[in-house]
């Protein structure tokens, strides 16, 4: 989704424009622009593809110690140069970049901005067009900004220059992210650390519907009334090699690898000096004492929240309802007396999942969100944070935040069980263990979902995977991985449902794919693969050892039974991966697609 990123200092500032704006890259994007200030005025840079498109069209001689930078996710009107930001008001006096999505902007066109004419089809010019007209009525920038702040509604982070002004980048948000960094001489906006972690780790928070003054020396909040509020910086505990490929093609083949290294890094994290398994204990109150848990997530985070539903209902014994976060906020069910909401959320900026946060703390309610982003939009606004340790994650197309989801649902639902005082019948840190060797079991012997995916893949326009109890949710994430990264169409579908419909679309040669590696549904899934493989599909089943029958295409080494969406994923992955390489497709970057969706 769009990215955000300025500097003010004594650098020339093209280069840590561009060098931000390419650590931003991973988001998803369609166009990017660099606005860049010095003595003769403000120049602009803005092209439609990748920040390799940009780079080709920065002028080298033009320095400069200041400029704002963005990568735009189209909302609203084409990508296009024209659309792209930085944009400018009228009198070219202003110039921003913004995030988000003004909902009020036809609105505010009608009663403010008729004689002017505008250049683009974004909501983002109403707003430096307003900041430009305010600012004729004899108002200060500052005032003028913050006039029109008053007036918008939706979502926003900015970032404006004031051809008139050498000295100040002026910076608000509500709701979507940003994030102000501290140097030494320099200061600098983004919208996520990681762009400018190369030349800092320090970093303020900024709350919704302030503004902040930023200059190369000093940076200035004030909350809505105009009052200059103090904040403590944090040091961002993000390593600047953990965002780099390495050796590998993609980011998204390094995120399975780090598979077995992120479980065995939970288990570590939220283990005691004693070696048991430790989660806060006001979160383990907080679980046993509600009546209902209400997950709340979307796309691939709702997969693993489907899979802990099932760690929480059978291991503590709790019941669980699972909501797509979109459906959630319009659409909210009839709820317990003593709900507790958990988010789940790998970017924890999620705004569909945000959204739902608002409206029940609005009601009163309590949440925990489980999240791979400390500091994160909804880890702040909850009550109770539950961190995934999985390292960030770069590829659009999630993996290791989905089985560390799982791990971290898995570590809850034992600590609820326990202080229950329920017998959950085994050791999930032994567990835990087994499933990170036998993952990377599975990473070693990669040539064996690269020939899957051959051998399946290669020519169809579709395919399906089916699965019963948990590897129907796993299913559902291994159709959601390939749809998204090789654009064949591909959905997960619970075994026994296929034939009240769905079967309908099997031909001779369709590929299904079939989980089996639970043992009370092992017969009926069986059962859903003949009903297939009879009108002719190409029948690819991975079991797990001890379950397998002749013809199965891969069997899993065995563990733990529950534990089994945390290995059966992996093959899923893989396949994904290497079938959307066998298109050539942009695997870490599919079309149409962000990594941290900021818009509803
Ligand atoms: C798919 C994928 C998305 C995200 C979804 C929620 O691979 O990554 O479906 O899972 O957009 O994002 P988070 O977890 O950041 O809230």
């Amino acid at each position: 989704m769009c990215g955000i990123v300025g500097y003010i200092g004594s650098e020339d500032t093209k280069e840590i424009l561009l060098k931000g704006l390419e650590k931003l890259e991973y988001r998803g994007y369609d166009s990017a622009g660099i606005a860049v200030r010095n003595e003769e005025g403000v120049h602009i840079f803005k092209e439609k593809g990748r920040i390799a498109d940009l780079r080709a069209i920065v002028d080298e001689d033009v320095k400069s110690n200041a400029g704002i930078g963005h990568t735009r996710w189209a909302t609203h009107g084409v990508p296009s140069r024209y659309n792209a930001h930085p944009h400018q008001n009228v009198t070219n006096r202003y110039t921003i970049v913004h995030n988000g999505v003004i909902e009020n902007d036809e609105q505010l066109k009608r009663e403010y901005l008729l004689d002017i004419p505008l250049q683009s089809d974004t909501d983002t010019e109403v707003i430096v067009q307003l900041v430009g007209l305010f600012s004729k009525d004899g108002l200060t920038t500052e005032e003028a900004f913050r006039k029109t702040l008053t007036l918008l509604k939706g979502s926003y982070a900015l970032a404006l220059l004031d051809n008139e002004d050498e000295s100040t980048i002026y910076v608000a948000k509500n709701k979507s992210p940003l994030l102000v960094g501290l140097g030494e001489d320099f200061n600098v906006v983004a919208s996520d650390a990681m762009a400018m972690l190369q030349i800092t780790d320090q970093f303020v928070e900024l709350m919704d519907k302030e503004m902040v003054l930023v200059t190369k020396n000093g940076v200035t909040i004030k909350n809505p009334e105009g009052v200059t509020v103090e904040r403590a910086p944090y040091t961002a505990e993000l390593d600047a090699g953990d965002i780099e490929k390495g050796t590998y093609p993609h980011y998204m083949l390094k995120e399975v690898d780090e598979q077995p290294f992120v479980i065995r890094k939970i288990a570590q994290a939220y283990q005691n000096d004693q070696g048991e398994l430790q989660v806060d204990a006001d979160i383990v109150n907080a679980v046993n004492e509600a009546d209902r848990l209400y997950i709340v997530a979307c796309g691939t985070s709702y997969h693993a929240g489907l899979v802990g539903k099932q760690y929480l209902e059978q291991m503590a014994n709790i019941p669980v309802e699972v909501h797509v976060a979109s459906e959630f906020v319009y659409n909210m069910p009839l709820l317990s007396k003593k709900p507790l909401f958990i988010f789940i959320s790998q970017s924890g900026e999620t705004a569909d999942s945000r959204a739902v946060l608002v409206k029940i703390k609005e009601l009163g309610y309590k949440a925990l969100t489980i999240t791979n982003v400390p500091g994160s939009t909804l880890s702040r606004e909850a009550d109770f944070t539950l961190l995934l340790h999985a390292g960030p994650e770069i590829a659009v197309a999630s993996t290791k935040a989905y089985t560390a989801q799982i791990a971290v649902l898995s570590i809850l639902a034992d600590a609820a069980a326990k202080s229950a005082g329920i017998d959950t019948g085994f050791d999930l840190v032994h567990e835990l263990g087994i499933v990170a060797n036998t993952m990377e079991v599975l990473c070693d012997g990669k040539e064996e979902f690269e020939q899957i995916a051959r051998d399946y893949l290669s020519t169809t326009r579709n395919c399906f995977f089916i699965g019963r109890s948990v590897d129907y949710y796993v299913g559902l994430e291994g159709a959601l991985k390939l749809k998204e990264i090789s654009y064949i169409q591909a959905e997960g579908f619970a075994g026994g449902e296929l034939k009240h419909g769905t079967i309908a679309l099997i031909e001779d040669g369709t590929p299904v794919i079939a989980l089996a590696t639970q043992e009370s549904v092992n017969l009926n899934i069986r059962g859903n693969v003949k009903e297939v493989a009879a009108r002719g599909a190409n029948t690819c089943v991975i079991s797990m050892k001890g379950l397998e029958q002749e013809g199965d295409r891969f069997v899993l080494p065995a563990v733990h039974e529950l534990l089994a969406p945390l290995v059966a994923v992996v093959p899923l992955q893989l396949i994904a991966y290497y079938a959307a390489l066998h298109r050539d497709c942009d695997v870490d970057k599919p079309r149409n697609l962000a990594k941290s969706v900021t818009v509803e």
